[in-house]
């Protein structure tokens, strides 16, 4: 696991963003793993002024998403259909076609959850996700419990997350209880991982990640330390505290 600590958010944001560029430049038919929550809106805001100032071209790059809350409509400015319309593929010139986020409103999910998994294989698998972290160190919505589900799979969200992200919402009874998330499996078969951690709310998941002795289903990003090619972005408040 590369660890980067950056002194800021914003230079957090960059690095980020010049890592995606590079393999963008690379492979210009990258498929990307996307994330949703605030810590990846600097990043799609540099991917944007990237595209619109130096003509950074996303018209062959496919992106899966990892998540999406259950029973949310996705005009709903909370859900995250609507979250990477509004902060990232309304500004660039991606295919739309080519974007992908679970689909929570379909009849059969559990068959959805398998065919999500095969669709990111059919496509090559993704060469690179971008992850944050929950305080209580999930990874997409995998939540730490005796068990960790390999695939793409339906998720209760615990209290913590329930708690978190109703600071998005008028009220906590408003947050979902239930989401879609892809697997600890599914994110660990990307190519390669950048996981992004601000402020001093992830201080204290972040210093058990970076000690790195120990994995656990309690802290489903520790997993990430059996990953070949992990970096960390962090800035000084994750990782000073
Ligand atoms: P955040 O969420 O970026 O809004 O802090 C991260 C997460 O829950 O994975």
């Amino acid at each position: 696991m590369k660890i980067i600590v950056q002194p800021n958010y914003e230079a957090l944001s960059k690095r980020a963003a010049e890592i995606v560029r590079e393999e963008m430049e690379k492979k210009r038919n990258i498929v990307l793993g996307l994330a949703t929550g605030s810590t990846p809106l600097g990043l799609y805001k540099e991917l944007i002024r990237m595209h619109k100032e130096e003509g950074l071209d996303f018209s062959q790059v496919t992106t899966f998403n990892l998540d999406e809350y259950i029973g949310i409509d996705y005009d709903d400015p909370n859900s995250y259909h609507y979250f990477m319309e509004s902060n990232l593929f309304n500004h660039i010139n991606i295919d739309r076609e080519n974007t992908f986020i679970p689909d929570t409103n379909v009849e059969d999910l559990e068959a959805y959850c398998k065919e999500y998994d095969r669709l990111i294989e059919e496509k090559g698998g993704i060469d690179l996700q971008i992850l944050g972290i929950g305080v209580n160190g999930h990874i997409g919505f995998n939540e730490p419990d005796e068990e960790l589900k390999v695939g793409t799979n339906i998720v209760n969200l615990t209290e913590s997350t329930i708690q978190a992200n109703s600071r998005f919402f008028d009220s906590i009874d408003q947050v979902p209880q239930n989401a879609v998330t892809m697997g600890i499996g599914t994110i660990m078969k990307a190519k390669q991982i950048i996981l992004l951690a601000s402020g001093k709310s992830k201080h204290e998941v972040m210093k058990e990640l970076i000690k790195g002795d120990k994995i656990t289903t309690q802290l489903p990003a520790s997993l990430l330390l059996l990953h070949p090619n992990v970096t960390v972005i962090l800035d000084e408040e994750a990782y000073r505290g």
